[in-house]
């Protein structure tokens, strides 16, 4: 028996009272696996009766098992919400239950999460989870698992947090061609660029303020190395352009090799540097682009000005125009929103019996990063004597890469050479640095931007 208020049998509705409002149906009985930042967030915001969602969405919900590593850990804030007499360590324990219809699954990590939703699904129990790790490994899979029983697996808090980005790429615009999407979608790595930008520190430096803050882990590299935004890219893809792609498939670079210099000279020039996370494809036959990488962005386009530690993705479609969602892409509460709003999209069709509509995965020929055409930034330690110059430019000559600015920085023994270059082949600008790295009187490569958008916007 839970201890969040009656049950009823699954279908079945509460007693109607004259003059009460429409009736409501069963609750539906949820199952959760992890009760972490996100889970804590989601329990208290459906045990607690003042929410109104029932009222607001006409769907009751009720938790009755919650799997944790740790039940004897105390839980601070759920204290008397119930929490205590519904908790197991053994997740297996949740899914198994039969009265639980609904498993969302907020554990994290691709196994055991993977066993435990697959088994959720085949067993016909519809599935939330906001695991970008899961989704973006075992999306088909688990995609496949649920056509096959006819239920739900939905996945909408694991790209973008509270922002309401699947539902707008499957609903919304499920007509549209996708052309391209650009987005801001790692909260950490967008934090440190902005402090980078706004009071010229290093990068260390904003690192570690991002850390004391919270924003940051002790170990960053799933952020500030691009992965985190990789596993969302990959959901990102499959979406827009019905793509198997996972996130091993993107090409990613994350944000440790810019400088506060790169950062002021991008200013210098009218343009921000942001971590963006890049899927596109030209036509309905081409293959589809997906990568991660800082890139420099004008100071007029919409992605320029999100800041601090909000995410923005900017989607362009071929009808639509484009158009830009912003807000909080992570955080308990902001997460626990999202995963709410698909919990009462699968209970809604769990009560109606209605099969969810689906969508079929194409294998997708990828393009690889070596055949993108973009303008570039390179930044060159070089010794500071004559001729570095002369030969440097041969080396951009020689791949066929033209020189659209240059600028020296620095003087004495050592110098900075920066360049932007006219659009170019990756292929061409990689066999440029690599050549660039064999001069003798070239320190290193300091860092190799790519820009995106319009000159016009820069200025
Ligand atoms: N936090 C965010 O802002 C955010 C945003 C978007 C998406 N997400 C995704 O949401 C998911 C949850 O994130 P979170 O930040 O809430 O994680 P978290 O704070 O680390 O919580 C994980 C929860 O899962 C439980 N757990 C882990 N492994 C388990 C196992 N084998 N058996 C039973 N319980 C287990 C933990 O138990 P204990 O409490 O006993 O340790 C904990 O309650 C992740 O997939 C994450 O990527 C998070």
């Amino acid at each position: 028996m839970s201890a969040l208020g009656p049950l009823y049998p699954a279908g079945m509705s509460q007693p109607s009272q004259a003059g009460a409002p429409a009736q409501l149906p069963a609750p539906v009985r949820i199952g959760l696996l992890g009760c972490g930042n996100v889970g804590a967030a989601f329990f208290s915001i459906v045990a607690d009766g003042q929410s109104g969602v029932a009222s607001r969405t006409g769907m009751p919900l009720e938790v009755v098992k919650v799997a944790v590593r740790d039940p004897s850990r105390p839980r601070p804030g759920l204290g008397g919400s119930g929490l205590g007499g519904l908790l197991v360590a053994d997740p297996w324990a949740v899914v198994a239950d039969a009265e639980v219809e609904l498993v969302v699954e907020l554990m994290g990590g691709v196994e055991p999460a993977r066993s435990l939703v697959l088994a959720a699904l085949e067993a016909g129990k519809p599935v939330v989870t906001a695991n970008k790790e899961l989704v973006a490994a075992c999306h088909g899979e688990l995609a496949a698992a649920a056509e096959a029983s006819g239920v739900d697996f939905l996945y909408e808090a694991s790209v973008a947090g509270a922002i309401p980005l699947v539902r707008l790429l499957k609903d919304s615009l499920a007509g549209e061609r996708i052309v391209r999407i650009m987005g801001i979608v790692n909260g950490t790595t967008n934090y440190i660029l902005t402090r980078m930008s706004e009071e010229g520190i290093g990068y260390g430096a904003a690192l570690a303020e991002a850390q004391a803050l919270g924003y940051a882990e002790a170990e960053p590299s799933a952020d500030v190395e691009g992965y985190d935004a990789a596993a969302k890219a990959a959901i990102l893809a499959a979406i827009a352009f019905d793509a198997e792609v996972v996130s091993s498939d993107v090409y990613r670079e994350g944000i440790t090799s810019v400088g506060a210099s790169d950062i002021d000279f991008a200013k210098r020039l009218g343009y921000e540097v942001k971590l963006l996370a890049i899927t596109e494809r030209e036509g309905e036959d081409e293959p589809v682009s997906v990568r991660v990488h800082p890139a420099m962005i004008p100071r007029a386009h919409p992605l320029a000005s999100v800041r601090d530690s909000f995410n923005a993705v900017f989607v362009e479609g071929e009808a639509a125009g484009e158009l830009m969602v912003y807000g909080r892409g992570a955080g308990g509460r902001p997460t626990a929103s999202a995963v709410l709003g698909d919990v009462i999209e699968a209970a809604h069709h769990l009560r109606e019996q209605s099969r969810p509509r689906t969508s079929r995965r194409r294998t997708t020929r990828l393009r690889p990063i070596s055949e993108l055409r973009s303008q570039y930034y390179l930044s060159l330690e070089v010794l500071d004597r004559p001729g570095v110059l002369a030969a440097v430019a041969t080396v951009f000559g020689s791949c066929g890469v033209s020189i659209r600015s240059m600028e020296q920085v620095g003087l004495r023994h050592e110098a900075r050479l920066v360049f932007v270059t006219h659009t170019a082949l990756e292929a061409d600008v990689q066999a440029t640095a690599a050549g660039l790295e064999q001069l003798e009187s070239v320190e290193r490569v300091t860092c190799l931007l790519r820009l995106v958008g319009s000159e016009e916007e820069a200025r």
